[in-house]
């Protein structure tokens, strides 16, 4: 997994918007679904807050909405602080530094989890944060997921990487991406993503995202 500190945390805006086609259409739809489904005041856990790119999307579609920003890379959390302040979201936000701890009783609506899981491998550790989002949430909050998935074609990945070029990534980028993609990643395929999700207390994943290999879905706690 990349570390997410020093340089890759100061300049994980600029690359990431190069290294996910549809990286800002899928926190738009994301919260487009959240506008939808919650009321106006509302509890969001976000897990892997990154640098804040989730919330933000959030914060603009309702002014009530409460945040939990959940990371382990102090840096990018360092980060998200700073967008909070500029933006005026402070104290909308609370930022937690380290692994997601047992459930606090706080009343928590839905949670998040954007390109945090497929860096983790299906040794366990995908099955147990997936368990401890699945403690802070009641029967029938949404969680929406969103991952590098295993390739569908055998073509996917290859097209994945020019759209990339497309998108501005370098040529040294684009050899940095093809390895990682093989040596950095843990992507699952549908049935395997299903299994962990039913086995970790959710119902049916649906999908409302596909950009090539990265792929949001939405399921409800068990
Ligand atoms: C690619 S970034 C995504 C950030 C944000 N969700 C976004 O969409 O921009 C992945 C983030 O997940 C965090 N992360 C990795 N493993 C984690 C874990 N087990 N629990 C919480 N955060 C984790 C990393 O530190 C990093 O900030």
């Amino acid at each position: 997994m990349p570390s997410f500190k020093a340089d890759e945390a100061s300049n994980y805006e600029q690359r990431i918007t190069r290294l996910v086609p549809g990286y800002e259409l899928l926190h738009d739809l994301t919260a487009a679904q959240l506008k939808t489904l919650l009321p106006d005041e509302a509890n969001i856990l976000v897990v892997g807050a990154g640098t804040g790119k989730d919330i933000i999307a959030l914060a603009q579609l309702n002014p009530h909405w409460h945040f939990i920003a959940q990371d382990i890379s102090d840096d990018m959390l360092a980060i998200a602080d700073q967008n909070f302040t500029n933006l005026g979201l402070s104290n909308r936000v609370t930022i937690v530094n380290g692994p997601l701890a047992e459930p606090s009783g706080e009343h928590i609506d839905a949670a998040l989890c954007l390109l945090v899981l497929h860096f983790l491998p299906d040794n366990g550790d995908k099955q147990d944060l997936l368990n401890t989002i699945r403690a802070q949430l009641p029967h029938r909050a949404p969680l929406f997921l969103a991952d590098l998935m295993a390739p569908e074609t055998e073509f996917e990945r290859e097209s994945q990487l020019l759209a990339c070029r497309q998108l501005g990534l370098t040529e040294i980028g684009e050899q940095r991406m093809r390895h990682n993609l093989l040596h950095e990643f843990y992507p699952l395929d549908r049935m395997r993503l299903a299994e962990l999700l039913a086995q970790t207390g959710f119902d049916t994943p649906h999908h409302y995202f596909k950009a090539l290999g990265f792929t949001g879905v939405v399921c409800r706690a068990d």
